[in-house]
């Protein structure tokens, strides 16, 4: 298991010298994640998302069933972040190439990448991407793309800083509303 770095701030009881700890997800993780799933994309996009295209969206992707399956899927990782044992983010890595024409011989997605609201801007989020990228890099990855909503500047502003570099586009369905994607990338 991989220590973070120390994670400032001491609200909650976590005092500085907590870690943020990231650990593969396993099969009994299914319900943690559909829940860590459904809170952090509803914090995420329900300002800019009707409450029924949220709710469409919610019911469609989040359930322990769904992601029991997605979890058994052949080259899919789910990554957990944990601070003091609570879980406070999670990243989905699938192996599979980018929508746009980009040379690759095993490129990876990070699918999914979300820190719950109370920890964002507190390290879990590079914790995570520090070990996406290393996963990547074991698994002999060339490429680790993802698409972001061109909406969302600050995740935009956290995977400039990564070293993300925009290689095209794509749409991102939330029930009716079809949304334009950035396709970014990097060398892991
Ligand atoms: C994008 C996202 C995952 C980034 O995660 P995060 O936990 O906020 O990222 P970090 O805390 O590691 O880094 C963000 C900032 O905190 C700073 N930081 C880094 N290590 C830190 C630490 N140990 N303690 C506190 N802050 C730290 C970074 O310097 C960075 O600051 P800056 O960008 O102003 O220079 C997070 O903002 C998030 O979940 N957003 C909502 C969901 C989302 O949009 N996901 C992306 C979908 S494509």
């Amino acid at each position: 298991m991989r220590r973070g770095p120390p994670v400032r701030g001491t609200d909650g009881g976590v005092t500085a010298s907590a870690l943020v700890e990231v650990r593969f997800a396993v099969a009994a993780d299914a319900s943690l994640l559909a829940s860590l799933g459904a809170e952090t994309f509803a914090e995420t996009y329900a300002a800019d998302n009707t409450p029924e295209d949220l709710q469409e969206y919610l019911a469609r992707h989040f359930a322990p069933q769904i992601q029991a399956r997605e979890l058994s899927e052949p080259g899919t990782r789910f990554l957990i972040a944990e601070v003091g044992g609570e879980s406070a983010g999670f990243a989905r890595l699938r192996d599979g190439p980018p929508p746009s024409a980009h040379r690759a011989a095993h490129p990876v997605e990070i699918v999914q990448f979300y820190a719950r609201a109370r920890w964002i801007g507190r390290g879990v989020g590079g914790a995570l991407m520090d070990r996406c990228l290393a996963v990547a890099r074991e698994g002999g990855s060339d490429l680790v793309w993802l698409g972001v909503w061109e909406r969302n500047a600050r995740a935009r502003a956290f995977y400039a800083k990564w070293g993300f570099r925009e290689i095209g586009t794509k749409t991102f369905t939330v029930g009716s509303d079809v949304q334009d994607d950035l396709v970014l990338a990097r060398a892991p």
